[in-house]
C-alpha cells in the first residue's frame, strides 16, 4: 500500500461554526475545505483564528490590494507573485521607498508546515505577527495602521467583508485575514508529488538526482550523495518544524562576513549566521537564491555546495563532514560531486515545480477575476 496516496481532508467540508467576535456578537462562518497529502503531517491552527471561508476571501483581497501601502502602489503581491511561487524575481525586494531591502523575497507555500518561525532570520513567530511587519515597515509599505483602518472603514466592500469574517475592522483582524489566505496556499501536485503517489515515474536522470538529494555520502560504504536531505529534510515544506532545527549555516560566509541571522532573534552566539532553510518547492521559478539573492541560477547554488563552502565558527557539521571521496586533513570542504551528478540534482529540483499551484485561480488576484467575464 502506498502511504503517500492517502489524502486526508484537513477541515470538514462547509460545516457551519459559531465564532464569537471581540464584541461577543455571534457570527455564522464556514470552515474552509482543504486537502493536503498525508505525508505533510500534522499542523495546528491558532485557536483564535479558525480558517473560515470569510476570512480567506477577505485575506485574498487584502493581499492583492495596494491600499495597504502609503503610496497606494505596493501590495503584498508586488513582492510575492503567484507565477513565481510568491517571490518577486529580484535579488532583494523593493517597496514604496525604492530602497532595496536587506533580503530576498520568500516563497509563500505550505506555510502550515515546516519551521514555525517566519522570515529568513525567524523573527516572526506566527503568520499573524508577520503580516503587520511589511505593512508598517518604512521601506516596504510604510502604512500607518490607524489611517489604513479609516480607509478600509470608508470602503463599503471591506466593511461588509470584515463584518462577515470578524465583526469589525482592526489591525488584529487585518493580520488574521492575511494569515488565513496564506494558509490556503498549498502546493501538492508537482511531478515529484505525482511520483510519490505512484502516478508517474521519473526519468533516469531525475531518479539519479533524487537518490543523490536523499543520500548523506558515506565513503566507507562508497555511497555517493548530495547531502541535501540533511537540512531540506521535509523538502515538501522544508526544514524541521521544531524549535530552530529548520535553521542552519550552509557556508555562505566566513567569520568576517557572517550575517546575524537567527542571532537577531535569540541573541545566542551559536545562532550567528544561521538562516531558515527555505522550501525547495517550485525552486526552479524562485531565482535568485539565498537570503540575499546572491546566486542567480541553480547551477551556482550547486557550485556553492560542491566547492564554495566558506568556513566559520557556526558552519553546520552536516556540511563539514559530507564528502564523496575520503577526506585527507585540512582539505577545502567539498562534496566532490561530478558534473553529471550536479546536473542530476538540478534535474530533480525541477520535478518540484507545481504548475497547478502556480496557476491556481483560488490564489490569483481577485481584482482581475472581478473585472473579467470568465
Ligand atoms: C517590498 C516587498 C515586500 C512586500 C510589500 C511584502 N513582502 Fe513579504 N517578504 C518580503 C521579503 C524580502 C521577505 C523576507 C524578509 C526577511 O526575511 O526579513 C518576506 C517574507 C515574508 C514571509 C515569511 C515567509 C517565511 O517562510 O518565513 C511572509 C509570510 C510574507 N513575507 C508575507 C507577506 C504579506 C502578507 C505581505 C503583505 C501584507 C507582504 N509579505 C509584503 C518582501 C515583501
Ligand atoms: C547544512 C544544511 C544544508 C544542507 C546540507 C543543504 N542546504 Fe540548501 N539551504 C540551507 C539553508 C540554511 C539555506 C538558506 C541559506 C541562506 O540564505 O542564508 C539553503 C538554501 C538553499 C537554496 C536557496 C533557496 C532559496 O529559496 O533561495 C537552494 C536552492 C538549496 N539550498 C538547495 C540545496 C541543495 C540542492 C542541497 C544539496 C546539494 C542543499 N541545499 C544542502 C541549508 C542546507
Amino acid at each position: 500500500m502506498k502511504i503517500a496516496t492517502i489524502v486526508v481532508a484537513i477541515a470538514v467540508l462547509f460545516i457551519a461554526s459559531t465564532i464569537y467576535t471581540q464584541q461577543n456578537k455571534k457570527l455564522d462562518t464556514h470552515l474552509v475545505e482543504l486537502t493536503a497529502p498525508f505525508v505533510f503531517g500534522r499542523f495546528n491552527l491558532p485557536e483564535d483564528n479558525p480558517l473560515t471561508q470569510e476570512s480567506v476571501l477577505l485575506g485574498r483581497r487584502l493581499f492583492y490590494d495596494p491600499i495597504l501601502s502609503s503610496n497606494n502602489k505596493v501590495s503584498c503581491a508586488t513582492c510575492h507573485k503567484q507565477a513565481l511561487a510568491f517571490t518577486d524575481g529580484l535579488k532583494t525586494s523593493v517597496g514604496v521607498s525604492g530602497i532595496p531591502l536587506d533580503f530576498n523575497s520568500m516563497s509563500l507555500v505550505n506555510l502550515m508546515w515546516g519551521p514555525k518561525h517566519f522570515f529568513w532570520d525567524g523573527r516572526a513567530s506566527s503568520l499573524e505577527e508577520q503580516a503587520i511587519i511589511p505593512i508598517t515597515h518604512h521601506d516596504e509599505m510604510a502604512r500607518n495602521i490607524e489611517a489604513l483602518i479609516v480607509d478600509l472603514n470608508n470602503d463599503e466592500t471591506y466593511k461588509k467583508l470584515f463584518k462577515q469574517a470578524f465583526g469589525n475592522i482592526s489591525a488584529q483582524n487585518i493580520a488574521k485575514a492575511l494569515a488565513s489566505f496564506q494558509r490556503t496556499l498549498i502546493s501538492a501536485n508537482s511531478r515529484y508529488d505525482q511520483y510519490l503517489r505512484g502516478e508517474i515515474s521519473l526519468t533516469a536522470i531525475e531518479e539519479q538526482g533524487r537518490k543523490l538529494f536523499m543520500a548523506h555520502p558515506d565513503t566507507k560504504v562508497v555511497l555517493r550523495g548530495g547531502n541535501c536531505i540533511d537540512c531540506h529534510s521535509q523538502f515538501l515544506t522544508s526544514g524541521f518544524g521544531t524549535m530552530f532545527d529548520g535553521f542552519s549555516n550552509n557556508g555562505l560566509d566566513n567569520d568576517q562576513t557572517l550575517q546575524p541571522g537567527l542571532f537577531t532573534l535569540t541573541q545566542n552566539e551559536a545562532h550567528r549566521g544561521l538562516f531558515k532553510a527555505p522550501t525547495l518547492r517550485n525552486i526552479a521559478v524562485t531565482s535568485p537564491y539565498m537570503h540575499d539573492g546572491r546566486f542567480a541560477t541553480l547551477q551556482e547554488v550547486l557550485a556553492h555546495y560542491n566547492g564554495g563552502i566558506k568556513r566559520s565558527k557556526t558552519l553546520s557539521p552536516l556540511i563539514i563532514e559530507a564528502d564523496n571521496i575520503p577526506k585527507t586533513q585540512n582539505v577545502h570542504i567539498s562534496l566532490n560531486l561530478n558534473d553529471n551528478e550536479i546536473a542530476a540534482i538540478i534535474a530533480f529540483l525541477h520535478t518540484l515545480t507545481d504548475e497547478e499551484f502556480l496557476a491556481n485561480r483560488a490564489f490569483s488576484d481577485p481584482f482581475i477575476a472581478e473585472n473579467s467575464d470568465d
